[in-house]
């Protein structure tokens, strides 16, 4: 079989995503994942025609000129219009530059307001900044979680949510859309916590401040568990702690404090989302990060539309903790 040329990877990943540019409750995703998708370093996310171009690699940099090209003469085969294309450099940063200025996107094609725009994901609106920073404001493999989590939600089961490491609290925002009474959001950044705020006040959400807690995660599930609150559903997200072998041990023993501490703060029959995000933690190491007599509920890896090819990055656990 000859090797597919670019333009042909990136017309079969837009087919393959099909569906997706038809579902009324979301209009964000993954329209070429990389490798999984034939193209190791090279990302195109779909925000409400607004096409975000990764490149992760020197590879895919050296030509970046060419495949933003061969993607600008594509946008009639995608299905909606093609409103921008900004471009955005991941590459591994090192040394003392400047990671925000390295990581914020230039608009290569189109227009793209300012201001940052508003998407749909699984229902709810989400502002989103594709410009500034590492990070927009959504991380859109966590789609199927947030989706499937929807059944638990309206169940009645959760009443009462903690998210730690909330970043802008669309774990929050779902869970209130769909049936949770109130949600209590934990991030060591002010700035997200103002962003999740945000995303409240546009889902027409009430917005109380004792709802949004800057601090460090750990110290508030303390601090919750000597006031004995406890909680029907706590969200446990951390950024990725591992990048290599050794620190490996360090995630789990991490893992592992932390979730008994958590433990102390959930309700009888209540449960804990935990996830890693991270090649080198593989599933069966996620699985030994809980501690004995937690009983796995749902499992499940990154959406379906981050097409991947050998191994899966995200492992979320939705958990019962044990007696
Ligand atoms: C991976 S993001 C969480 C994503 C979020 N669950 C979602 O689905 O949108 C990690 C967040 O953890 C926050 N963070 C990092 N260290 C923290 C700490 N020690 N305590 C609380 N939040 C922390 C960061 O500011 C960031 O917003």
């Amino acid at each position: 079989l000859s090797e597919l040329s670019f333009s042909d990877k990136l017309k079969k990943a837009i087919l393959a995503r099909s569906l997706y540019f038809e579902m009324g409750k979301n209009n964000c995703f993954r329209v070429f994942n990389a490798e999984g998708d034939g193209l190791d370093g090279l990302t195109i996310d779909f925000y409400d025609g607004h096409l975000l171009v990764q490149y992760f690699n020197k590879e895919v940099e050296d030509s970046i000129f060419d495949y933003i090209a061969v993607i600008g003469n594509q946008t009639p085969y995608f299905p909606v219009p093609v409103k921008s294309i900004l471009l955005k450099n991941r590459k591994t940063v090192r040394g003392k530059q400047n990671f925000d200025d390295i990581r914020d996107s230039k608009i290569v094609e189109g227009d793209y307001p300012e201001e940052g725009i508003v998407v749909l994901h699984n229902g709810v609106s989400v502002k989103v900044d594709l410009v500034h920073g590492q990070s927009t404001g959504i991380f859109m493999d966590m789609g199927q979680v947030r989706a499937d989590m929807e059944e638990k939600y309206r169940s009645g089961k959760i009443k009462s949510m903690l998210n730690l490491f909330s970043y802008t609290g669309v774990f929050s925002v779902h869970g209130l859309k769909n049936g949770v009474s109130n949600s209590i959001n934990v991030d060591l950044s002010k700035a997200v916590l103002k962003r999740a705020r945000g995303n409240y006040e546009i889902n027409s959400l009430k917005v109380d401040e004792r709802d949004f807690v800057y601090g460090d995660a750990a110290e508030w599930v303390k601090i919750l568990a000597k006031k004995e609150r406890k909680f029907d559903l706590v969200i446990f997200d951390p950024p990725t702690f591992a990048r290599n072998r050794k620190k490996k041990f360090s995630v789990k023993r991490d893992y592992l404090t932390f979730l008994k501490a958590i433990a102390e703060i959930v309700n009888e029959g209540g449960f804990v989302l935990s996830s890693v995000n991270s090649y080198s933690v593989s599933k069966e190491d996620y699985f030994q990060c809980h501690p004995h007599g937690w009983e796995l509920v749902r499992f499940w890896t990154e959406s379906a539309d981050f097409k991947y090819s050998a191994n899966h990055y995200l492992k979320v656990g939705l958990w019962k903790p044990g007696v």
